[in-house]
């Protein structure tokens, strides 16, 4: 496990996770009953923007501060809001120093009935992760493989529900294995909300990806893809996805307004793109009566 997201924290692939994850955070709190978020792959939760492997590769500067750096149109700003809001929170002086991750930004969204419960396996980060919550009887974090959790976890005692799962694909298969993990946590719990992470990269079996997630024939699938840069040019990301399960009906809406206006804040050369659509469910349903 060498992966370390503090070299990552801020950039243009976390804004749009954290922001989709707080439009989802939002929603569920549209309902006065309690939630749980399982965050499967958490991280350390705060990541220190000034520190000397956050400014080693300065990745946030191409994310969060180009996102910072302009005024943002009024339908953009609403849609950010929540996210951008934990983010001022953090930062109450006008430099950006403070990132959170997902287990604290959703942690500080939580109104006093919600739950988090954070997995995270790397032994340090473990230990920073456990720290930032010391006391905090509202957030379960545990030294624990998120892939186990997905079956042991699920479903949660409050029945309802967002699951995160962020892993660092570092290792060959790591789609597959999302594709399988989303399969044995959907099984489990047919109701809540997923909410997946998948790099996208020059050779990335997408494609492949997309198919198998299909034949997993879940009835609402949304998928929301942001590129950067031409995948040409390096061997890094060169842009990033997610897969919602069960999203609220307001968020394709959302994501039509929040993605491209992303593409043109963050995008890095002319090979920018975004799209979203459905995978299972609405339109693809409609598409395939065409
Ligand atoms: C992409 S980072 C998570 C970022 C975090 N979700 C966020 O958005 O702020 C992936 C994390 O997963 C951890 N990890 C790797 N394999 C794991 C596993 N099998 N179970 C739990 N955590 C794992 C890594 O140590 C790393 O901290």
């Amino acid at each position: 496990m060498n992966y370390r997201h503090i070299y990552h924290a801020g950039n243009f692939a976390d804004v749009l996770k954290h922001a989709v994850l707080a439009r989802l955070v939002t929603y569920l709190q549209q309902k006065e009953k309690a939630f749980r978020v399982l965050d499967t792959h958490a991280g350390i939760g705060l990541y220190d923007l000034s520190s000397e492997e956050a400014q080693k590769t300065g990745e946030w500067r191409d994310g969060i501060g180009r996102l910072l750096d302009g005024d943002l149109p009024a339908p953009v700003a609403a849609i950010l809001e929540p996210y951008l809001a934990t983010v001022r929170e953090l930062n109450p002086a006008s430099e950006l120093t403070r990132y959170p991750g997902s287990p604290k930004l959703v942690r500080m969204l939580f109104r006093p009935q919600d739950r988090l419960s954070a997995m995270e396996l790397h032994p340090d980060d473990y230990e920073t992760l456990h720290r930032l919550f010391d006391g905090d009887f509202q957030s379960r974090i545990t030294e624990l493989d998120g892939w186990l959790a997905l079956g042991a976890h699920l479903p949660p005692k409050e029945k309802r529900g967002l699951i995160l799962v962020d892993p660092p694909f570092e290792i060959e298969g790591e789609y597959e294995r999302l594709a399988d993990g989303l399969a044995k946590g959907y099984r489990r719990f047919t109701g809540g909300t997923f909410c997946l992470w998948y790099p996208l990269k020059k050779n990335a079996p997408i494609k492949a990806f997309h198919e198998a997630l299909k034949a997993l024939e879940i009835p609402k699938m949304l998928c929301a893809e942001l590129s950067v840069r031409s995948d040409r040019e390096t061997t890094g990301l060169s842009g990033s996805g997610l897969i919602i399960v069960n999203p609220p009906f307001t968020l394709k809406g959302e994501l039509d307004v929040l993605l491209p206006f992303l593409k043109t804040r963050l995008g890095q050369d002319r090979f920018a793109s975004s799209r979203c659509f459905w995978l299972r469910g609405e339109e693809a349903a409609t598409r395939a009566l065409d």
